[in-house]
């Protein structure tokens, strides 16, 4: 129940006071000038101002009908006595921005958390979906710390081909290397390229969106259920209205994000991930949040959860379904309800609500997308950590996604400096290369890329592909799409552009893969490895200026969430003066 002995606060003590109650002349200005916007002081003296932030954008097809959603918002806020205001914010279109949205994670929280805090805001409703743009709202709200809660842009509907399902991302990257095969004509593809991408919303697939935005309603971050609807559901716009209701009410009862992300509310979210077989891209951005929440999260306690929760949710990449039927099969609710004993039920939530509250009575309606305890697709995890003298600070791969026959796999390195060298040669005849080969990539993490892109899904040589291998153990310091597939390692930290081991790797090398044991080794003696140390030379900074120089200069390794250096911990900046 909702803790009724919690101060309710008073018009006069909202932060938007500051701006629109005093009688000087700053106040004056502030009055007048929403006036100017066509309200009166009916529509918002004395009333919580909640900022709409939006990542709608003409260059987010992810997003496209979050304008629409924004209206539905706005109803819930007028109808619970607020003042809503809409406020664009950076959208991140994990298609079209290049090199890779993850270079602009940061910006965008940078963006949101000044955004939040220059404003008459008292409270916000965070609009997004599509990748990046999850944990860069999170990040910026948190740190300013004033009421929030979010609203899901929701998975896109299912792609259609010739009777069969199309999934974003997996069938992309499976068709395509069916097509490089030469196995798929271009009528085919043409067909195919019409028909997975049918709605606006999120990648249907377990990918990232769908990840963040599962393990962020685990975290507590959304209103129960929000995070599997459908974005074409008219129980979308229904969710949205009450999120507008809801912040309202959570501006007066002062629930702030750091109230809610708590060292248990990670690990609701930890245990969500691995039982949802969730992107990778999900341990980096849940340390950069745990570090803007002052929480100390390491990779530790990501292994740790991965060995103890099952696997239970199947949807692909990893699974057989969509998240369509992930949703109709009960959705988030029910998946946590068949692990309720593996989570912290005490955690809050926006709703006032504890998730156990939330989740109590939760039912599967077909157990073959959410499988029950036993019946589950696996009894661990859906992603590992890894360490070994490749990886001193960890690796992961997402065991789930892999060839079981490749997790444990030692074979002679095939190695690229980049993803120059990789386009160039990947598909050479010449590429002394086998299906025993370990293929390597270097100089892709979050400096050296820069931004950490999602190249770590290497692709299979075109020459291989002919014979019929579609998985190798792959290694690098990239990410992949959480809607990639096969035995891929990534995340390898520290990276090679930061003198990691990595970098140090040679074609012909030996190096042994043991997912089980958690555990990858390059098999390569202490001497020859200093001495290539030695020789080692640094890459030359991507960026001489702006925004990139920053990046390179101040982003953290993969363990550690790739937040910048001087925002990656918990403490808050002064409230702005008002002159
Ligand atoms: Fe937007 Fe996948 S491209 S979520």
């Amino acid at each position: 129940m909702p803790d009724t002995t919690r101060h309710r606060k008073q018009p006069a003590e909202l932060r938007s006071a500051r701006w629109f109650a005093p009688d000087d002349v700053r106040s004056f200005g502030h009055r007048s000038r929403v006036k100017q916007m066509g309200y009166d002081d009916a529509d918002y003296r004395g009333k919580p101002v909640i900022g709409i932030l939006n990542t709608w954008s003409d260059l987010n097809q992810c997003h496209t009908h979050l304008r629409e959603r924004a209206q539905d918002v706005k109803r819930g806020v007028w109808q619970a006595g607020g003042f809503p205001v809409e406020v664009p914010v950076m959208s991140l279109s994990e298609m079209f921005i290049k090199p890779t949205t993850m270079l602009y994670r940061n910006l965008l929280a940078m963006e949101v958390e000044e955004v939040i805090r220059c404003h008459p805001l008292d409270g916000v409703v965070l609009m997004g979906g599509c990748d990046k743009t999850v944990p860069g709202l999170v990040m910026g709200a948190t740190t300013a710390n004033v009421p929030a809660i979010f609203l899901p842009a929701g998975p896109m509907l299912r792609g259609h081909w010739r009777g069969e399902t199309l999934a974003s991302g997996s069938d992309v990257w499976k068709y395509w290397a069916e097509r490089r095969a030469g196995n798929l004509c271009d009528g085919a593809m043409d067909e195919i390229e019409s028909g997975i991408a049918r709605s606006p919303g999120v990648c249907m697939t377990m990918g990232t969106a769908a990840t963040m935005a599962s393990v962020c309603e685990a975290l507590g971050l959304l209103l129960p259920g929000a995070s599997s609807i459908p974005a074409v559901d008219s129980a979308h716009s229904r969710m949205a209205a009450a999120c507008g209701r809801r912040i309202v009410d959570m501006v007066w009862e002062d629930v702030k994000p750091k109230d809610i992300l708590t060292a248990e509310a990670f690990d609701n979210a930890i245990v969500c991930d691995m039982a949802i077989g969730g992107s990778t891209n999900a341990i980096v951005h849940l340390l950069a949040m745990a570090g803007r929440a002052g929480i100390d999260l390491t990779l530790d306690r990501f292994d740790a959860l991965s060995r103890t929760t099952p696997w239970l949710a199947n949807v692909r990449p990893s699974g057989q379904y969509v998240m369509e039927d992930f949703y109709y099969a009960g959705g988030l609710r029910a998946l946590l309800a068949n692990i309720a004993d593996l989570l912290h039920l005490n955690s809050t939530t926006v709703n006032g609500q504890t998730l156990g509250q939330n989740i109590d009575g939760a039912e599967t309606f077909n157990d073959d997308v959410i499988r029950p305890r036993d019946n589950a697709l696996s009894e661990s995890g859906g992603t590992y950590v890894l360490r070994g003298n490749l990886a001193p600070d960890g690796c992961v791969i997402k065991q789930t996604a892999a060839d079981p026959k490749l997790l444990t796999h030692t074979g002679p390195a095939v190695v690229f400096k980049d993803y120059n060298d990789l386009a160039a040669r990947i598909d050479d005849e010449a590429l002394d290369v086998t299906a025993d080969s370990v293929l390597v990539l270097q100089n892709a993490g979050p400096v050296g890329a820069p931004g950490m892109p999602e190249w770590g899904m290497l692709p299979v040589p075109k020459k291989l592909l002919k014979q019929g291998v579609r998985d190798m153990v792959r290694i690098s310091d990239a990410r992949m799409s959480g809607t990639s597939y096969g035995t891929c390692v990534l995340h390898v930290s520290p990276e090679s552009a930061a003198g990691g081991p990595l970098a140090l790797v040679r074609d012909g090398d030996m190096i042994e893969l043991n997912a089980p044991g958690r555990s990858i080794t390059w098999h390569v003696d202490e001497e020859e490895r200093a001495k290539r140390q030695a020789a080692w030379v640094a890459p030359p900074p991507r960026y001489e200026r702006g925004y990139g120089l920053l990046h390179q200069s101040h982003v953290t390794q993969a363990h550690l969430g790739c937040d910048f250096d001087f925002l990656a911990h918990g403490g808050e900046n002064a409230e702005p003066e008002i002159h």
